[in-house]
């Protein structure tokens, strides 16, 4: 049973790469909250994410969808949450571009949702509420070879994806102004790191090694991302939970771009010396193929307002990172099998059947 005198906290999507990270700092770390992990389990959400902390007795976990309005309203009534960290979402571009719909339900309706919900319990008194919403860089659209996106770059969406988390963001803000909703707003980089489904690259291309099946690069691999290791990102978001300026932006980036075809190469290296594999024998995996649609060219992050205003800084250097993120999955065979059975058979061959060029 929950106790009742303490902050109740819910994180949306604590079941996913991220989220599960996020509930497990703030589990560990905040005995007087009451941490409810609200997830509807979909393809991306594992609770073998949380096997370590499900006996805590600050955590609990509420299995639901958050496009379900009746739902929602009903877990807010009851648990008044003080605050929320909304993470759940539909969250590969790949995927959005095969089912845009379904971004558009998850992604906006279901963050209206949870701003409802939570303006219907506090609305007359908002001291020491807090709505943060988690978003990503890619709102603010793609670069050219030069410059950053700051908090102040326009929003720019090119793939579903990024278009339903733009909207997200927008209503975020918009409820702000509107009702006096308190917020805060945060958009990072990609992640990578434990935990992460093996659709996203760096997972997918670990597992590929390991099992010697072609590394599908899109395009001529000369898309740079800027790579954020989950922890530090998790780091970011306890920070500014905790000490961040109220209805502000804050945007969070690893200081770290990587053209894919570089990343991919040391990847190969790192995994031929784990594997005991020779030199460049997973380098001849690499396998060019078509390039996604809409495919934005650069990602970079302008991360000083994080860093001067809150003294965020990465932990790992992307090296470190890699080599942590590699040991994790041989070290979770059991999960990389358990998520990659049954559907995931279908959507790999779905989205990777036609791509060879
Ligand atoms: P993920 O796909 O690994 O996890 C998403 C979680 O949300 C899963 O547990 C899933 O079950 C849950 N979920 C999905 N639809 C739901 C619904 N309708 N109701 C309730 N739960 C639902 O995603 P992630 O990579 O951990 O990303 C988490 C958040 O961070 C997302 O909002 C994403 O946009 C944002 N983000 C991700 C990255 C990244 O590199 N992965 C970078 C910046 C921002
Ligand atoms: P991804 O992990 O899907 O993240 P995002 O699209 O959100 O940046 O992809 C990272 C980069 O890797 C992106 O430029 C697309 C590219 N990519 C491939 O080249 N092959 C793949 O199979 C995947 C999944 C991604």
């Amino acid at each position: 049973m929950a106790d009742y005198k303490k902050k109740n906290i819910l994180v949306t999507g604590g079941a996913g790469f991220i989220g599960s990270h996020v509930v497990r700092t703030f589990v560990r770390r905040y005995p007087d909250y009451n941490i409810y992990n609200l997830d509807a389990l979909t393809y991306a959400g594992n609770l073998e994410n949380l096997k370590d902390i499900e006996g805590r007795d600050n955590y609990f976990f509420l299995k639901g969808d958050i496009t379900d309005a009746a739902f929602i309203e009903k877990e807010f009534a009851e648990k008044q949450f003080d605050a929320v960290i909304h993470l759940a979402a539909e969250s590969h571009v790949d995927r959005s571009i095969t089912d845009p719909l379904a971004f558009a339900k998850t992604n906006i309706l279901g963050t209206i949702n949870l701003l409802n919900a939570f303006k219907a319990i506090w609305m007359d008194n908002w001291d020491g509420k807090l709505f943060y919403h988690v978003s990503t860089d890619e709102v603010y659209g793609s670069l050219g070879a030069t410059g950053y996106f700051t908090e102040e770059t326009p929003y720019d969406p090119n793939s579903p994806y990024s278009a339903s988390k733009a909207s997200s963001d927008h209503f975020v803000r918009a409820y702000g102004e509107t009702y006096g909703l308190p917020y805060t707003i945060s958009n990072c980089s990609n992640n990578y790191g434990p935990n992460q489904f093996p659709e996203k690259l760096i997972p997918l291309f670990i597992n590929n090694i390991i099992n010697k099946n072609p590394l599908p690069v899109y395009g001529d691999g000369n898309y740079t991302r800027d790579w954020l290791y989950v922890e530090d990102h998790a780091e970011a978001i306890d920070l500014i939970f905790h000490k961040g300026q109220k209805n502000e932006t804050y945007n969070i980036g690893g200081f770290n771009e990587w053209k894919n075809i570089d990343l991919v190469g040391l990847l190969c290296r790192q995994m031929d010396i784990k594997l005991g594999r020779q030199e460049g024998e997973s380098e001849k995996l690499i396998t060019f193929v078509r390039d996604r649609p809409g495919h934005d060219l650069r990602y970079a992050i302008d991360a000083s307002k994080i860093h001067d205003g809150l003294g965020w800084n990465p932990s790992v250097t992307f090296e470190e990172g890699l080599a942590k993120t590699i040991e994790w999955y041989f070290d979770n065979s059991e999960w990389l099998q358990h998520v990659t059975s049954g559907e995931y058979q279908k959507y790999y061959k779905t989205q990777y059947s036609q791509t060879r060029i």
